[in-house]
């Protein structure tokens, strides 16, 4: 499969502290490819470069070809639209009910009227098992569910590319099977994905590959078939809690 996104080169540093000493790492259309390393590696940083929210010292990152860490921020506009970050915690407004924090993306960026966006926030909730939960705000809702709607948010202008950032942190196991199963159907529907996780089983059973930055660099990167047939694999050293 070709490579949808190419990280070359990248290196990132704040003040002092040098993160991200050379990363690079291709991640291919259609897949969903795991990044885990210890806590402070620099994950969510390298998910928030992919869509500009963070700009390298050096390197580039090339989605379908074109560098994004050179675009202005009116540029980055229609490279949001296609690779959404799924927020931790969901990042909803609270103000706002589960329907109007789905319909909000769609007012502000489509020419769809308030029928068809009413049909569309109700089609999505209703797939991912959310019905019913339309006309709550995100505080009657348990945390569990307020990550699965910020899911759904970020699926909702129909990205090629989604970036989860930890989403199953501190869910339970009906929720993070949820989740999952969420991640499952999208990759499903041909959505390419990066996992950002702590959660080795759920990496294992939705990943295509797993990636793991170390030092600044990526230290490994291998098919998840390759992994789970080999105790001795760096990767598996790490789930096993045998590396930082
Ligand atoms: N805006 C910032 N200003 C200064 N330092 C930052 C900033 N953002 C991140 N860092 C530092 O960069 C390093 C990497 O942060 P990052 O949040 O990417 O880690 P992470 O791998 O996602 O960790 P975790 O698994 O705990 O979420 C950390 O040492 C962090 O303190
Ligand atoms: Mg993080």
């Amino acid at each position: 499969m070709p490579a949808l996104i190419e990280i070359q080169n990248f290196e990132k540093s704040f003040g002092t502290k040098k993160v991200h000493e050379d990363i690079n790492l291709d991640i291919r259309q259609g897949e969903c490819l795991g990044l885990i390393g210890g806590s402070g590696t620099g994950k969510s940083v390298l998910l928030r470069s992919l869509i500009g929210l963070e700009r390298p010292d050096r390197g580039q990152i090339l989605v379908d070809g074109i560098d994004i860490t050179k675009l202005t921020e009116k540029e980055l506009i229609p490279v949001r639209k296609r690779v959404a970050y799924a927020f931790q915690g969901g990042a909803l407004f609270d103000s706002m009910t589960v329907f109007e924090n789905l319909a909000y993306p769609l007012r502000a960026h489509t020419d769809l009227t308030p029928r068809q966006i009413s049909e569309k926030v109700m089609k999505l909730l209703s797939d991912f098992g959310l019905a019913g939960n339309d006309k709550l705000l995100p505080a009657s809702l348990s945390g569990g569910m307020q990550k699965r709607v910020g899911l759904a948010r970020a699926m909702i202008l129909n990205p090629d590319v989604i970036l989860y950032d930890e989403p199953t942190a501190g869910l339970d196991p009906f929720n993070t099977t949820k989740i999952q199963d969420m991640i499952l159907r999208l990759k499903q529907m041909g959505k390419t994905g990066i996992l950002v996780t702590h959660d080795m089983p759920v990496a294992f059973k939705v990943c295509d590959r797993i990636a793991m930055l170390e030092n600044g660099r990526i230290g490994v990167v291998d098919t998840v078939e390759t992994i789970l047939k080999n105790q001795d694999h760096p990767i598996m050293h790490f789930a096993h809690g045998e590396v930082a």
